[in-house]
């Protein structure tokens, strides 16, 4: 392809060590959709005639069957995706050599690279909806169950189960968010600006911007063909999703313990030991939490990828790809699996209200009851830790405190103090926006059944 200056061919381990069709291959949907724009481009301007647009838009098509049917002979030597199509086309009609008229790999390969993340964005956002129903769907299937809330891993306050899965749906809109964030800046048409500098043709980049669903045009060729932005920023997005699967995995792996007893994983979605028969490992969860390690990993790969790279298009920039394919494919696969898994557990309810059922958890409720009769509350809370260290001193739990010990700690307690130790009475006091309150987590299972419906 660019051999005219050349007297030797290349040498074979040069070849093996440059190429990346291997990988890149999977740009080819996108590299084809950006030929198919830029030949009626070229058309548009008179460099192409229509019977050469007509043979390359065929060609193409043909091209790109073939790829999808696993019949496509890619050429290790032919370096890349870009030049495999390219090439490919040429010999089976002369007009493909037209069509890199005023372009250049740089502006192509970022082209490409920008559409492939447009349709991930898209991808990912169905599976986050997924997951985000079928979240909703187990707190609606147990939405009287409640837990221990923990805090440093101690047991805090008792909250219903749904509040503690829909705290998982709220982080998980974030990264919806984050994600369409993300679309809107790699919305923009980089191809038009050649190698570095653009072109003395008078290409038509307005059209090729809206051939293929671009907002808008890149506004400085060198930015366009050295900006990799956009792929740090998925991959930024990505890494926190990530980061969210895996602390999710980690709540499904305790609650699957023994010692917590709060769940049961379906067999089909757990596998056993080869040694210990009795077995029952939660592994998808365990395997989730390992694998934001590797998309916290290509992040910081790509930051440091581009750290040091001069203006503008560097070869290393090729290595850009095999670690946003391996993000995308690992947050797509969790998400997916994720939302299949959670559709097949079952609560212990006896073992959830057992650990919820201490009513020491009500502890703080108790100093509230205190500062509505006026006490100070950092002094309900001293007399409230008063009460709890008498309880252990007398091995009781607290409420089995005596009226005339309760007065001895303060004369404002009362047996009607005693009613805060009550769970409903302690989750439907709770009135703040955003609290346990079984009203207030019925409403936003309303409100997220309302989101998620829309927008299948
Ligand atoms: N395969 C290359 C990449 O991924 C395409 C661009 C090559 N450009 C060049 N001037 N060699 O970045």
């Amino acid at each position: 392809m660019w051999g005219g200056r050349f007297k030797s061919g290349a040498a074979e381990l040069l070849r093996d060590y440059t190429e990346s069709v291997s990988f890149d291959w999977q740009l080819y949907r996108h590299d084809i959709a950006g030929s198919i724009a830029q030949a009626k481009m070229l058309k548009k301007i008179g460099v192409l005639k229509a019977g050469e647009l007509a043979d390359i838009i065929k060609g193409l098509g043909e091209i790109r069957d073939e790829i999808d049917a696993g019949k496509f002979k890619w050429k290790i030597e032919r370096e890349d995706v870009h030049m495999n199509i390219e090439a490919a086309l040429t010999e089976r009609y002369p007009a493909g050599a037209k069509l890199h008229t005023g372009r250049s790999r740089n502006d192509q390969v970022a082209t490409a690279m920008r559409l492939w993340i447009k349709d991930q964005i898209v991808s990912n956002q169905y599976a986050i909806s997924s997951l985000q129903s079928a979240l909703l769907e187990w707190a609606a299937r147990d939405l009287h169950v409640v837990i221990p809330g923990y805090t440093h891993l101690q047991r805090a306050q008792p909250v219903l189960l749904a509040h503690h899965l829909l705290a998982y749906v709220e982080m998980l809109e974030r990264d919806y968010t984050r994600l369409a964030d993300c679309a809107k800046r790699a919305d923009v048409l980089p191809l038009g600006s050649g190698a570095i500098a653009g072109s003395t043709l008078p290409l038509d980049r307005a059209f090729v911007a809206k051939e293929l669903g671009f907002a808008r045009v890149s506004e400085n060729s060198m930015d366009s063909v050295s900006d990799r932005d956009f792929i740090i920023e998925y991959n930024a997005a990505c890494a926190l999703l990530a980061v969210h699967l895996s602390r999710l995995s980690e709540d499904l792996i305790l609650w699957s313990t023994a010692e917590f007893h709060f769940i049961r994983i379906g067999d089909a979605y757990t596998t056993g030991s080869s040694l210990m028969p009795q077995k029952k490992n939660p592994d998808i969860a365990e395997l989730a939490r390992g694998k934001s390690g590797r998309v916290i990993g290509n992040l910081v790969s790509l930051l440091t990828l581009l750290k040091g790279l001069p203006m503008t298009y560097n070869r290393d920039l090729q290595e850009d790809k095999e670690r946003l394919f391996d993000t995308a494919k690992t947050v797509q696969s969790t998400l997916l699996i994720f939302a299949e898994m959670l559709g097949h557990i079952e609560v212990n309810e006896a073992a959830c209200s057992k650990a919820a059922s201490d009513p020491l958890l009500l502890a703080t409720d108790l100093a509230d009851w205190l500062v509505r009769k006026g006490v100070p509350f950092r002094q309900a809370h001293h007399l409230v830790g008063e009460a709890v260290a008498l309880a252990e001193t007398q091995k009781i739990p607290i409420t089995q405190i005596s009226l005339t010990d309760w007065k001895k700690i303060s004369p404002v307690f009362d047996a009607s103090a005693l009613e805060v130790f009550t769970l409903t009475i302690g989750l439907a006091t709770r009135t703040t926006i955003g609290s346990p309150n079984p009203k207030l987590v019925q409403q936003q299972l309303a409100r997220w059944q309302k989101i998620l419906t829309a927008r299948k």
